[in-house]
């Protein structure tokens, strides 16, 4: 169904949601109201402007987004963005309006590809447009803050990879503006779309309906191996001034906001040791036979984009410039010029929550074998659940106040209409998969743009995380001294 039709279908009665919840009166501002498509010069009133669309007649509410990066997340979110509409009912339906990178013939290209309206080559230009109400922020971290703030004070809504930031000050500075634009009407969310995934989000439910009981073992995983090759290049995501750290806080990050989100507790205390095992990489292309790009080059973003083309490119697309080259041969390879690898290769922490409960963590791209192995298990007084993000469509469940005799765990097959998001998809048992989670999280934040409620999660849950992740790179500069996670 194409947009117009969507207006059209939607025409004849009150739009759900509209107007309900704090900031969702009769402001305007940069977010389409009821109408077109605001034209130029209809930006300039603060907040996200959520006119109510009420009345025979009246045409589906939109808001414009704008995107900035287009490689592995931007397609995934571009899937996202792009299917949202087709599949829920939304107070407010999004309008791929223009998306941003720094190559303008790619950029252009990658827009037609992703469905985006419009091309912009300086993040600046996209956030002052008109047609923009939400900025999607999907590039590295050492440009999450700057890009957040300012789409944050130039009125729009805002959701931005995670990790939220590269440090603790940049995270907070990113809370503090979304607080105060939270005022304003406006929400900003950060993209731990893990959360999104119907299994997890069941499991959160039953933790919250008290099936765990007394909480005490919580253990977490997320094992990749795109990095055991020495010859892996060295892409931005293995120098701390682009990435902030290394597997720590690209899958540490997740596994500490699902443990927080899961738990439903803050990690109180870390003993935790990092390592770095290649200390040295090739600055561009790799020098091993068939070595990887990254996960931009390992299809991630071809594969999860529905046929939107191969991502190759880019995490690679900021190898260069990763310090002072050398040139070196090892054997009968010959190498190129090869630049520091400023980050941890892998994590490993301990943890404690306020409640008493123990937690462990590890996070390594070097674990040969696990392509995208996020695992986790829960131990309580009255039971246990278990998660494996390559078998996604199922939770594993204990009950341990059923009789022993036929209480052990059983495989929850997470695909039916009472299941989180699921009811809006397939039959039962027509699983879904990792692309999902990314409409799932347009899905929420979509309902809290309309309704001007606090998206999950929010900023101060990303900085929570950062606070988390600075706590462990502390202890392990210390060795393992236990560190307390400073709130
Ligand atoms: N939620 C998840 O599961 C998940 C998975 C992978 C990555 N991420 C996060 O997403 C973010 C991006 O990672 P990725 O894997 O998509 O990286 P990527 O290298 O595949 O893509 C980065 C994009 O940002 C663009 N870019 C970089 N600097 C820019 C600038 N100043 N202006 C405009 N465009 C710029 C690049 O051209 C590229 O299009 C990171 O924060 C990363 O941690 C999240």
């Amino acid at each position: 169904m194409s947009e117009t039709e969507h207006e059209a279908a939607s025409g004849a009665g009150p739009v759900s949601g509209a107007g309900a919840g704090p900031g969702a009166g009769p402001v305007s501002g940069p977010v389409s109201g009821a109408g077109p498509a605001p034209g130029p010069g209809t930006a300039a009133a603060p907040g996200p402007g959520t006119a109510a669309a009420s009345g025979p007649g009246a045409a589906r509410r939109h808001v414009g987004v704008g995107m900035v990066g287009y490689a592995f997340m931007g397609a995934a979110h571009s899937q996202g963005w792009r299917t949202v509409g087709h599949v829920f009912d939304l107070p407010e339906d999004p309008r791929l309006a223009a998306v941003c990178g720094r190559d303008g013939a790619a950029v252009r290209a990658d827009a037609e590809r992703l469905g985006w309206a419009a091309a912009e080559t300086d993040w600046r230009a996209l956030v002052a447009r008109d047609d923009v109400g939400l900025v999607d922020i999907c590039t590295p971290g050492d440009s999450h803050a700057e890009i957040a703030i300012a789409a944050l004070e130039a009125g729009k809504h805002v959701l931005c990879e995670k990790p939220l930031a590269n440090t603790v000050e940049e995270a907070e500075a990113m809370a503090a503006a979304a607080e105060r634009a939270r005022a304003r009407g406006q929400v900003a969310m950060v993209g731990f779309n893990y959360r999104r995934v119907p299994a997890l989000a069941l499991a959160r439910r039953l933790v919250a309906e008290g099936r765990l009981g007394a909480l005490r073992h919580a253990r977490f995983t997320y094992l990749q191996d795109w990095l055991v090759d020495p010859g892996a290049p060295l892409t931005w995501r293995l120098r701390k001034d682009r990435a902030g750290s290394g597997a720590l806080g690209d899958l540490g990050a997740h596994i500490v906001d699902l443990a927080q989100y899961l738990t439903g507790e803050a990690v109180a205390g870390v003993s935790a040791l990092t390592e770095t095992f290649v200390r040295e990489r090739p600055l561009a292309g790799g020098w091993g036979a068939g070595a990887p790009g990254g996960l931009g080059a390992a299809g991630g973003a071809g594969a999860g984009a529905g046929g939107a083309g191969a991502g190759a490119g880019g995490a690679g697309a900021g190898a260069g410039g990763g310090g002072a080259g050398t040139g070196t041969s090892s054997g009968s390879r010959t190498r190129g010029a090869v630049g520091q690898v400023t980050v941890d290769d892998a994590a490993v922490f301990t943890a404690r929550f306020p409640s008493g409960a123990l937690a462990t963590f590890e996070a390594t791209r070097f674990a040969a074998g696990r392509k995208n192995a996020l695992r986790l298990e829960l131990n309580g007084s009255d039971g246990s659940l278990a998660f494996d993000l390559e078998r996604l469509n199922e939770l594993s469940f204990h009950d341990h106040t059923a009789p022993a005799a036929s209480a052990g765990f059983r495989r929850i097959l997470v695909t039916e209409p009472d299941h989180p998001y699921v009811d809006a998809w397939w039959p039962p048992g027509h699983g879904l998969g990792y692309e999902h989670s990314f409409v799932h999280q347009a899905r929420d934040l979509l309902h809290a743009v309309a309704t001007g409620t606090t998206p999950e999660p929010s900023f101060a849950d990303g900085l929570a995380v950062q606070r988390v992740l600075a706590a462990v790179e502390e202890s392990a500069a210390k060795n393992s001294v236990y560190t307390p996670v400073v709130a």
